[in-house]
């Protein structure tokens, strides 16, 4: 990749308030993704992802704050205009139609400039081939969940927005799913934001993650030296103050080589579908991210 365009900022967010009716749900946030970046917006339910994402895509003009894509202003330009500038958002209800085949979804998708011919959406969804004079409503969860990003490839998207991709799905599906982002990113130069709740998957496929907490910037950080941080991540995902006291504790009792981290004192196993899964076995990266106060 050029180097010029991996410099360039694809998606740059500053002091976004975002929300509904004017009531910001997503305060002074601040977020870049480069082009050909993959990067991974995490946090508990209700802390404001799909709100940012749908905020970038243009369902909602921003409250407050900048966002721009490479460089030019694009907060509160309508939805369908964004489409056609490249910004494709593939939402957690993946929005299809299920009376149409899938070979229609790829054709509705044409924008008439610069397309990826059908043929190239199948090769990065193989899946998809067989599927093609089948109607999205008879489709598994899977298959539509291919569709659904299929057819966000079609205009070469600049932006690729994907929300809960895995939502309902096996983890093998969503284990197959996950690289077609790095490969988006990396052969088109996409700049790829995705929402996720299995939090080392998505931690193996992102360069680097964002955690919001209550609709805050609590924690960010490359994906490398996140993956050695689970405690780090958990306590942001309980929000701002189980991840002080987290990084109030000694180095020592934190890391305790291979063997368990000590919880912080007050911490308890959060037991909702937003908790992280932040299995061990991801690697021995003991960096931190940054800690946003
Ligand atoms: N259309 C809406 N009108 C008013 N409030 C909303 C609307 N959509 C979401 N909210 C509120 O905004 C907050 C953030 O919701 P959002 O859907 O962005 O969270 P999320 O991080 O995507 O959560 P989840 O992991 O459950 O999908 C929540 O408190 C939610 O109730
Ligand atoms: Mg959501």
């Amino acid at each position: 990749m050029p180097t010029d365009v991996a410099i360039a900022p694809r998606l740059e967010i500053t002091g976004l308030d975002a929300g509904y009716f004017g009531q910001p749900v997503v305060r002074d946030l601040n977020l870049q993704v480069g082009a050909g970046e993959v990067v991974a917006l995490l946090g508990a339910n209700g802390a404001g992802k799909t709100t940012t994402l749908e905020t970038i895509a243009g369902l909602y003009a921003p409250i407050a704050g900048t966002i721009a894509m490479d460089g030019s202003e694009i907060g509160g330009r309508a939805t369908h205009k964004l489409a056609r500038e490249g910004v494709s958002l593939v939402p957690e209800s993946r929005a299809l139609f299920n009376g149409l085949t899938v070979r229609e979804h790829l054709q509705l998708a044409r924008t008439g400039g610069n397309d990826l011919p059908t043929d190239a959406v199948l090769e990065m969804l193989p899946e998809l081939e067989k599927c093609l004079a089948r109607k999205a409503g008879v489709l598994s969860g899977g298959e539509q969940q291919m569709l659904a990003v299929g057819r966000a490839l079609v205009g070469r998207p600049h932006l690729l927005l994907v929300d809960e991709m895995s939502l309902g799905l096996a983890p093998i599906i969503v284990e197959r799913l996950l690289p077609i982002l790095r490969r988006v990113a990396t052969e088109m130069g996409t700049g790829v934001l995705f929402v996720e709740q299995h939090v080392p998957l998505a931690l193996q496929v992102a360069d680097k993650a964002y955690v919001l907490s209550h609709g805050r910037l609590v924690l960010e950080g490359m994906a490398q030296r996140l993956r050695g941080e689970s405690e780090l991540l958990r306590a942001s995902y309980l929000g701002d103050e189980a991840a002080e006291k987290i990084t109030a504790l000694p180095v020592g009792d934190r890391r305790n080589g291979d063997t368990e981290a000590l919880p912080p004192k007050g911490y308890e196993e959060p037991s909702d579908r937003g908790a992280p899964d932040v299995g061990d076995g991801l690697g021995s990266e003991t960096d931190r991210g940054t800690q946003h106060t």
